[in-house]
């Protein structure tokens, strides 16, 4: 039996106003995990492989639209930030139209989650939300010339986090500048990198340099929509190219075989006159006892490497204070990592609604 089950009782996925589901009820009255759900990896199903994606070769496989909604995130009274995500409903059309079942696809039909087999990156989870939260007053190191930020989002999904800084360093940083941004995206599931987290870095450019470029006011001719012409495909490589901005996906199970290939040359850029400044992101990705485990283990391989090579690496890990039943707590990960000797500062509680936190870790 296959470890399906399902969080959309608790409104995990963020609706477009970036409220909770209004309707969502108390989580863990309402949770009904089944047995087995934490039983990743399933019983004679291996885990999907460690994989890395062409980012030329993804951006050929886009259809020729994508429709978005706006996530619109209060920063705690500090202004507020605009984030595009790709609908799913359209994802599901693109499926279909491809005859690719899109109500067959794991993850698109009523489960959050189906282990090992889909891990609930297509919809947004209200931690993620958390840390572009917590990300907002730190944002200006983006504009250091010192340094050569680097993200890695382990488990991002639909990338909010990721997706925030990529927009503040748009704004941030002077075009001119040659080195900008690194920002390396991982999911479990390769689709789910296809088909929502590169669009939502398309659209994310898009809007923001709709102003700039006639040929995207152009592309947004109907509302909520934005033609992937190959001009505009071309223009958003040209873009990424000319601001050095480089955005690396990775796709599988966390493994030695996934911590070296993200590890490898190509993907960790440095400059010789700037350290990397490495921000390591994961939201909602300790809800299991074997995630918990292979999360904090690959966690750490790239905090001790980055430390060897000089560098400043931080984690920031956003989750629930309970996966109620399914086991996995930021309070776990937060015993394992100071066990494994990180100094870890509790940055944010939620205590409305589902209990969550967000805490940073760093190796002293
Ligand atoms: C609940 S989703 C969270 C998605 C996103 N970070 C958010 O908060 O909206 C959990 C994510 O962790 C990833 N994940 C879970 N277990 C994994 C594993 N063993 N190896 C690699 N990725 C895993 C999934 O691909 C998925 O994107």
């Amino acid at each position: 039996m296959s470890g399906n089950f399902s969080f959309s009782f608790s409104g995990d996925d963020i609706e477009d106003k970036g409220e909770l589901n209004p309707a969502a009820p108390n989580v863990s009255a309402s949770v009904q995990p089944r047995p087995t759900a934490s039983a990743f990896p399933v019983a004679s199903k291996p885990l999907l492989p460690a994989a890395s994606h062409d980012l030329h070769h993804m951006l050929s496989q886009l259809p020729s639209k994508v429709a978005y909604s706006i996530l619109d995130i209060d920063l705690d009274g500090n202004g507020s930030i605009q984030l595009p995500r790709r609908e799913l409903w359209d994802v599901r059309v693109q499926l279909m139209a491809e005859d690719e079942g899109g109500d067959t696809e794991p993850g698109l039909g009523n489960h959050d989650v189906k282990t090992g087999v889909y891990e609930g990156g297509f919809k947004s989870w209200e931690s993620s939300v958390d840390l572009v939260k917590v990300l907002s007053p730190s944002k200006d190191f983006l504009a250091d010339e010192s340094v050569f930020p680097t993200l890695i989002e382990l488990g991002c999904g639909t990338a909010l986090p990721s997706l925030a800084l990529f927009q503040w360093s748009l704004s941030l940083q002077a075009p001119q500048r040659n080195s900008a941004l690194s920002i390396v995206l991982a999911d479990y599931n390769p689709t789910v990198l296809q088909l929502v987290t590169l669009p939502n870095f398309i659209l994310c450019w898009a809007l923001h340099q709709r102003g700039e470029l006639p040929l995207l006011e152009n592309a947004f001719s109907l509302e909520g929509e934005l033609d992937l012409t190959p001009d505009v495909i071309g223009a958003f490589e040209e873009f990424l190219s000319a601001r050095n901005i480089s955005i690396s996906f990775f796709s599988g199970g966390w493994s030695t075989e996934f911590i070296n290939l993200v590890s490898s040359k190509e993907t960790l850029k440095t400059r010789n006159d700037a350290k990397r400044r490495t921000i390591i992101i994961g939201a909602e990705t300790i809800y299991s006892p074997f995630a918990l485990s292979s999360f904090t283990q690959t966690v750490f391989s790239f905090l001790k490497q980055e430390k060897d090579q000089g560098n400043a690496a931080e984690a920031l890990v956003g989750a629930k204070k309970l996966y109620f039943g399914v086991g996995g707590s930021l309070d776990d990960f937060v015993a394992k990592a100071r066990e494994l000797g990180a100094d870890v500062e509790e940055l944010r509680e939620e205590t409305e609604g589902v209990r969550r936190g967000v805490v940073r870790c760093s190796l002293p």
